[in-house]
Formats: structure tokens, C-alpha cells, sequence
């Protein structure tokens, strides 16, 4: 197995960091330190999503809000019209709650403690420690699937994920060096999204080639195991397009669950059966002769994939009121926190949804 002593590897990271490092707007230039609500910000936006996604919303959300003290003073719809189109929008509402604490219990200053970070709605241990180590400097290390496949191959780790995941922590702390660990960490996520992909790891460009028990043992297509994804569950939805004098009616989400917060077209629960009609009209906003726009919707979730049907109406008579509902013109929903879902049943409706004779 290969021999190289593993207090070499955090230098070899670095130096390949130093070169290769990917040019991103939350980063600063080397040498310059971090302010740490900007890495918070872009750690909560990290989560999950992908960094050419990020990249677009990072930099307006930080010059809108340059500091604790102006998020928490931001009205939570604001936050959210900014997130509108990123996903994961309980996200949004967890950093805006999480800022009025930071400005409550810590003068608005970020603390620079696990258990403190911990306490804000919206960090794991993930984030609490990517904020450590990249922000303040500490040897903490933020395990995420980049740093679990870069270790279950360094290290030839063969029991499957998600079983694996303790053991590659463990692993994976010992190596976080005290010299530059916001570097080195960072390090370790540009290795794992550039070099050691998921499929054909580009091993002849790796700093760590020669201390990789994966590669000496040719297993590096094979790890981590585990990770082989079933298909996606698809569930099923009913909308429903209300409109009232050139106007569509919308509905906010509760403040918890799926796309939390967020603008959407009134709508039945996402459910594995399909939805027939007269299962579904019991959910929309008013009686109405509720016609079927041709089509569906499909779009991908979190955690699964959801086709929606549109039901479209006039409303004619008075309708009942809810307090979450609001009427707006097609042209101004750019500009509302919609999630995306919603913003492609509003395309898909008009595109199909008028009848020929009113066109
Ligand atoms: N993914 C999560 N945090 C990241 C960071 N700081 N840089 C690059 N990718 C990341």
C-alpha cells in the first residue's frame, strides 16, 4: 500500500489548492480573511445545491444584505423572493430567523463556537463546521459527499455508505491540519468536485495519486460503494389556475415542509397515486367549471420527482377568502417568490390553457 506518511498530505492539498483553487464569490483572495456571515451565507446556500447554481444568487443576496444587522431587518418575504428559483426554501427562512438570533444573542457577530453555530436554525454539523474551519480558523471538518468519496478512496473504505459515513468522519478529522484549515477544507470540496468525480476520478491530476489506497489497489471506479441510486419516486399533483380579470391567483405555502413559504397555484397534496378529477376539485379555491389543461408539468424536487396537472377557471362570483391568497398580474410573478415549480404551471397554462375561443 502506498507509503506516503499522512502528515504530507495536508501540504500536497495545498500547494494543488494554491494553483488549482476554483475561483468562487464567496472566496477570498489568499491571505485575506474571511467575514464570516458571508461564508455562513454561502454555506446555508451550499447545501445541497449545485456552485454554478449558487454562484448566481450569492452575489445580489450579500449586496442586498451585507451583514447580520441588514438581514435580520429584512422582511422574511423579501429573503424569500430572493431564493425564489434555489430550492430547499425552509433554507431562507432558517438564515433570515437564524439572523434575527445572531443579532439577539451574539451582538450580531457569528459565534466562533460548534455549540453556539449549532443553536441557529439551519446549521448541522456540516455547516457549523465549514463556518469553523473557513471562517475562523479552526481545524474542524465539514463532511459533505465530495469529502465522503475522497476518503472512502484514500483511505479504500469498502463498506457501503451510508453504514461507511461515521468511519470516514473519523478518518477525515484526523487529517483537517491546525495551519489553513478553511483552505484545506475547501481543498478537499474542489478535489471531490474536479478531480475525484464521482465517475472516472481524473487520478494523473490528483496531489494525493501516491497516497491513494483506491488507486494502488485499483478500486477507484468502485468507491464508495453504495452510492447507486434507485429511480427517483414520482409523485402526483393537481393545480389549480384561477382567474379573475387578467389576474392569477396564487397562494402561499406554510412557513414549514415542502417549498415552505413560497408563492404556488392552489393545489392538491403530491401523493403516489394519480389524482382523478373528482378527487381532486374537493382542493380547489372556489366552485367552478374546472377544465383540464392538456399536459402535465413534471418537475424534480429534493427528494422526488412530481407531475402536476392544471385545472384552469374564470372565477365569475365572489370567492371565499384566505388570508394566504393573493391576485396577480402573469407579467409581475417575475418578481414574487415563486419556486420554480410554480413559475412552469404558470408557462405551461399559458401556453395551453385558454380555450380557442378566447384566444
Ligand atoms: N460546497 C460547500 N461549501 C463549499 C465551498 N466553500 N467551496 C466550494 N464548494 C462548496
Amino acid at each position: 500500500l502506498p507509503a506516503l506518511p499522512p502528515d504530507r498530505l495536508p501540504g500536497l492539498i495545498l500547494d494543488w489548492y494554491d494553483r488549482h483553487r476554483r475561483d468562487l464569490p464567496w472566496r477570498m483572495a489568499p491571505g485575506v480573511p474571511s467575514d464570516p456571515y458571508r461564508v455562513w451565507v454561502s454555506e446555508i446556500m451550499l447545501q445541497q445545491v449545485r456552485v454554478e447554481t449558487v454562484r448566481r444568487y450569492y452575489g445580489p443576496f450579500v449586496e442586498r444584505w451585507p451583514s447580520v444587522e441588514a438581514l435580520a431587518a429584512a422582511p422574511v418575504e423579501e429573503v424569500l423572493r430572493h431564493w425564489s428559483g434555489m430550492g430547499r426554501y425552509a433554507r431562507a427562512f432558517n438564515l433570515h430567523a437564524a439572523a434575527r438570533l445572531v443579532l439577539e444573542r451574539h451582538g450580531g457577530r457569528l459565534p466562533d463556537e460548534e455549540e453556539a453555530l449549532r443553536a441557529l436554525p439551519g446549521v448541522g454539523p456540516y455547516t457549523a463546521a465549514a463556518v469553523l474551519a473557513i471562517a475562523f480558523g479552526r481545524a474542524a471538518t465539514p463532511v459533505d459527499g465530495n469529502f465522503e468519496r475522497v476518503f472512502a478512496r484514500l483511505f479504500a473504505l469498502r463498506d457501503p455508505l451510508p453504514a461507511a459515513r461515521g468511519e470516514i468522519r473519523r478518518l477525515a478529522a484526523t487529517l483537517t491540519p491546525g495551519e489553513r484549515p478553511g483552505d484545506y477544507v475547501q481543498a478537499v470540496m474542489d478535489l471531490g468536485a474536479t478531480v475525484c468525480v464521482p465517475r472516472r476520478p481524473r487520478c494523473g491530476d490528483c496531489p494525493w495519486r501516491d497516497a491513494c489506497d483506491a488507486r494502488a489497489l485499483g478500486l477507484q471506479d468502485a468507491l464508495p460503494a453504495g452510492t447507486a441510486k434507485g429511480p427517483r419516486p414520482r409523485r402526483h399533483a393537481v393545480a389549480f389556475l384561477a382567474r379573475r380579470g387578467g389576474r392569477v391567483l396564487l397562494r402561499r405555502r406554510p412557513p414549514r415542509g415542502l417549498l415552505a413559504g413560497m408563492l404556488d397555484l392552489p393545489a392538491t397534496a403530491m401523493r403516489d397515486r394519480a389524482w382523478r378529477r373528482a378527487e381532486a376539485l374537493p382542493d380547489a379555491p372556489f366552485d367552478a367549471a374546472w377544465r383540464r389543461v392538456r399536459g402535465t408539468v413534471r418537475h424534480a424536487l429534493s427528494n422526488f420527482d412530481v407531475e402536476v396537472a392544471v385545472m384552469a377557471a374564470e372565477a365569475d362570483g365572489g370567492i371565499p377568502e384566505n388570508g394566504a391568497d393573493l391576485w396577480i398580474e402573469p407579467q409581475d410573478a417575475g418578481r414574487e417568490a415563486l419556486s420554480t415549480l410554480a413559475r412552469k404551471l404558470l408557462a405551461h397554462a399559458a401556453a395551453k390553457g385558454r380555450p380557442k375561443a378566447a384566444r
